[in-house]
């Protein structure tokens, strides 16, 4: 099996650290390795690097090999630009293809997850392959533990296999009330966004669901045969729909698996999230460097500077070098607005 991590996107939930050019995965949220880091390293006791891919956007590519020396120069596979999931798994697919031929079954991560529980997250590549290898399209649902808003779900039917049961839907992103109803129900799993499958069975997937998108990942193909793998294809690329994996193929193909899954895993979507994710002094207050809390409770700091708290509560307070993030904890999803406002500005 191979692994495919997926490193292209350009999150704006951690303003003001991410940046268009720094984005999550990129980051050091949780000490010395930065959540691609974290990724790798998670996959090193079952793959070896040689056989660990990451797929990126051309103005990535930098950061990558800076983050990742020992990662062979021709395991990272360049998209000209981010154009979402379905189109960087398609195009990895053909690259790999070459390689491995058409059998090889392919894990395909994220790069910016937070998995505390290493061992049963590698034991659940065990069913996984085996039901890749037999044509499956495997997806791994987390047990959600509250009604979240931030993640797609997939409802699971009766078991198919061991630890595999069918895919009935996927619902992107709920609102509160649906969310607490899936919560409710207890067939319905957090859509990690992890996926298994051959590189045969989601090439046909492709052909048959997305043909166009499969016919422009052909053109691809044969350009890197005839002209090599350095010739721009951007002009090729650009055509292709903006689409994610989990609409474009999952919500609709025919052999679909689901393995449910209870590790303590996190895709650390927002400064509140990596709050909770980060243990804080005896108030819960937590300080990046330095800091000292009077009446205060729930905060969290990041700052190299002494930050001093007085009576304030549930904050969030981020500073940088050219800018500072004072927020309400539960309203940090909102600094995607801000990231909009800054943009119409330039
Ligand atoms: N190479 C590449 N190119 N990678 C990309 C691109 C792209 O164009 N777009 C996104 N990615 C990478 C991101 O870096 C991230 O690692 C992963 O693909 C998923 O993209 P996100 O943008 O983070 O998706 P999401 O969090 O909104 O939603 C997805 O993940 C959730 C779980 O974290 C969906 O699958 C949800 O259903 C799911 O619950
Ligand atoms: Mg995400």
């Amino acid at each position: 099996m191979i692994a495919l991590i997926m490193a292209g996107g350009v999150g704006t939930r951690f303003w003001p650290l991410s940046r268009k050019n720094l984005p999550k995965q990129f980051l050091r949220l949780f000490g010395d390795l930065s959540l691609l880091q974290m990724t790798v390293e998670r996959l090193l006791p079952r793959f070896s690097l040689a056989d660990i891919y990451i797929v990126t956007a051309s103005s990535q590519v930098e950061l990558i090999k800076q983050q990742l020396p020992n990662l062979p120069q021709q395991n990272i596979i360049i998209e000209p630009f981010g154009m979402n999931t379905a189109p960087c798994i398609t195009l990895s697919v053909e690259y790999l293809k070459n390689i491995y031929g058409q059998k090889e079954t392919m894990l395909v991560l994220p790069a910016d997850h937070l998995i505390r529980d290493q061992e049963k997250f590698l034991e659940s590549l065990n069913p996984a392959k085996r039901e890749a290898e037999k044509g499956c399209l495997i997806t791994f649902g987390i047990v959600p533990v509250y009604p979240a808003t931030g993640y797609g779900y997939i409802e699971a039917g009766e078991e198919i296999a061991p630890g595999v049961r069918k895919v009935l839907h996927f619902k992107e992103k709920p609102d509160k009330q649906t969310a607490e109803e899936f919560l409710a129900k207890g067939t319905y799993f957090w859509n990690s966004g992890m996926f298994c499958w051959s590189l045969e069975s989601i090439s046909t997937a492709f052909e048959t669901l997305l043909p166009d998108v499969y016919a422009l990942t052909n053109e691809i193909g044969k350009i890197w045969k005839n002209e090599g793998l350095d010739k721009d294809i951007a002009s090729i690329y650009a055509q292709m729909p903006r689409i994610p994996i989990d609409i474009g193929i999952m919500e609709k193909a025919n052999f679909r698996g689901v393995i449910p899954v209870s590790y303590d895993w996190s895709d650390v979507g927002s400064w509140k999230s990596l709050a909770d994710l980060t243990a804080g002094d005896a108030d819960n207050n937590y300080f990046s460097s330095s800091g000292k809390a009077i009446s205060a409770k729930n905060n969290y700091v990041v700052s190299d500077k002494f930050t001093a708290l007085i009576g304030v509560n549930n904050l969030c307070l981020i500073t940088t070098k050219d800018a500072i993030l004072l927020c309400n904890k539960e309203m940090a999803e909102e600094v995607k607005k801000i990231v909009d406002y800054l943009e119409q500005q330039n």
